[in-house]
């Protein structure tokens, strides 16, 4: 898709948006629009008229208080989508945002990710033969831009980006194994330069990632930590970011119930949006060092896996009682926090599909996000208010650690009684493992993958939060 601006239009076929009380759309637009307007009431409607020999097409944005920055992400997705179903090659849209007190760049930079995002499909194992349709050129009108060229290159990365994490995630697990992930880690390090490393078998128990080494231990596939690094300067922060890479969740021995199960090839969206991260952040050149984190591993059910009751010693030497197999992804999410403590990162950032309690909490538009501190968290929210990716903040409630209290060990991998605060328990027991003061942890259940399509977001693997965190990681 070719993505061009202009300050006229010159296609057939162009795109307004449209709410109460602009008065920026063309004068004979805006009186059509009067003669129908009891019938142009809502959000997301959209208005045909043949004007002067050109398609033009009005979709409404909703009340003018209301239009933010999404609203043309959302915008432009309609405007994508339309045009697919109905086969236009190429047209225009026109931005018009005078009097919504928004600036023009954000408005086009929004645009262009509302557009870019939406031209994704995961069609690896479609065998259909038929030519698929595809949109060619849009134009975007606008008044000049300086940076626009820039704008449209930084969109694109970081879009690309986002198809990134939502192929792995779409990834069948018996495609996307383990060996699968860390030779795309490895192709990606060395086209991106940087540092890469495995900790795997013998190593793993060497080194005391025993959580790790446990959860994985009943699958044919041998966990491993994969670590990737972006390093810019010794007078830069460093970030690290962990993420969740459980390649299929059964359970375990408390084995999932059938449809509980079916979607746990998403239960490495954590790793995946980790990965697709450095990459990202290392293409902008931001001027942070990046520590990426893969702790890998399946939870499989087999004569070798491991078992309710057993007592593992974590890599920060805490005993921790297992109470249920299916809570594994905060099992091997400690190791990897110890391990990211030993390298003295200015923040520690953290992606997991951990509980299905956040999804019971906060459904699956709003991510569930965790802070051991006020430093950041004005900046994450504003981030994700650019981004247009929802969070909301659940409380490290340390009066709840006592629920985590075991029979034999220091700690148990699951709160008792075991269906209340499920998310905030299973933060509260990664609190455990991280010293860092600087540590902030995404719950990721609900946003990761989606079962059904919503704007620019498609159904299945969604990419979610990595937009923020681009955002976020720019303004350090
Ligand atoms: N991978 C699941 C969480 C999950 C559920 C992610 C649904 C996406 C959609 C996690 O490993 C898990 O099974 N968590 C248990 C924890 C419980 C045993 C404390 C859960 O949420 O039921
Ligand atoms: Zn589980
Ligand atoms: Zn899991």
């Amino acid at each position: 898709m070719n993505i061009k601006t202009s300050n006229d239009s010159k296609e057939n076929i162009i795109f307004y948006p449209y709410w109460e009380e602009s008065t920026l759309l063309p004068a004979e637009i805006l009186s059509k629009i009067s003669e129908d307007k009891d019938y142009f009431t809502a959000k997301g409607q959209v208005r045909r008229y043949f004007l002067s020999n050109k398609n033009i097409l009005v979709i409404h944005l909703g009340k003018k208080e209301k239009v933010t920055l999404e609203s043309f992400r959302q915008f432009l997705s309609s405007t994508y989508k339309i045009a697919k179903k109905e086969l236009f090659k190429s047209f225009d849209v026109t931005l018009c945002y005078d009097g919504l007190g928004l600036k023009k760049e954000d408005v086009f930079y929004s645009s262009l990710e509302g557009l870019l995002l939406s031209d994704y499909e995961y069609d690896k194992f479609k065998s259909s033969k038929n030519k698929k349709f595809k949109v060619e050129d849009v134009t975007l009108i606008i008044e000049e831009i300086p940076n626009s060229l820039e704008l449209i290159n930084k969109a694109k990365l970081i879009t690309e980006s986002v198809f990134m994490t939502r192929d792995l995630v779409n990834g069948p697990a018996n495609f996307i194994t383990i060996d699968y992930m860390e030779d795309f880690a490895k192709e990606i390090a060395g086209k991106d330069n940087l540092k890469f490393s495995v900790i795997r078998e013998e190593q793993l128990l060497k080194d005391g990632f025993n959580l790790l080494h446990s959860v994985g231990k009943g699958s044919v596939q041998r966990p491993r930590l994969i670590e990737l690094e972006y390093f810019v300067g010794n007078d830069k922060p460093t970030i690290c970011l962990i993420g969740k890479g459980i390649i299929f969740d059964t359970g375990g021995l408390n084995i999932k119930p059938e449809n509980f199960m079916s979607d746990m090839k998403s239960d490495m969206a954590g790793s995946a949006t980790a990965l697709s991260l450095i990459h990202c952040i290392s293409n902008l050149k931001l001027p942070i060092n990046v520590v990426s984190l893969l702790p890998m591993a399946e939870n499989a059910v087999d004569g070798n896996s491991y078992r309710p009751g057993d007592v593992i010693i974590a890599y920060n030497k805490k005993s921790v009682e297992i109470l249920n197999t299916d809570a594994e992804g905060r099992l091997i999410l400690s190791d990897a926090l110890s391990y990211s403590d030993t390298k003295k990162p200015d923040l520690t950032i953290d992606f997991a599909t951990l509980t299905g309690a956040a999804i019971i909490a906060l459904g699956t538009k709003i991510a569930t996000v965790y802070f051991r501190d006020e430093k950041y968290k004005q900046k994450m929210f504003d981030a994700s208010k650019k981004s247009g990716e929802a969070i909301w903040e659940l409380p490290l409630f340390e009066d709840y650690k006592e629920n985590l209290k075991a029979d034999i060990a220091d700690v148990a991998n699951l709160g008792t009684p075991s269906r209340q605060a499920g998310s905030i328990m299973g933060a509260l027991f990664l609190s455990e493992f991280i010293e860092n003061q600087q540590w902030i942890h995404f719950d990721l259940a609900g946003t990761a993958f989606f079962d059904k399509e919503w704007n620019y977001n498609p159904k299945g693997g969604t990419g979610f939060i990595l937009r923020t965190i681009v955002e976020f990681l720019g303004k350090m």
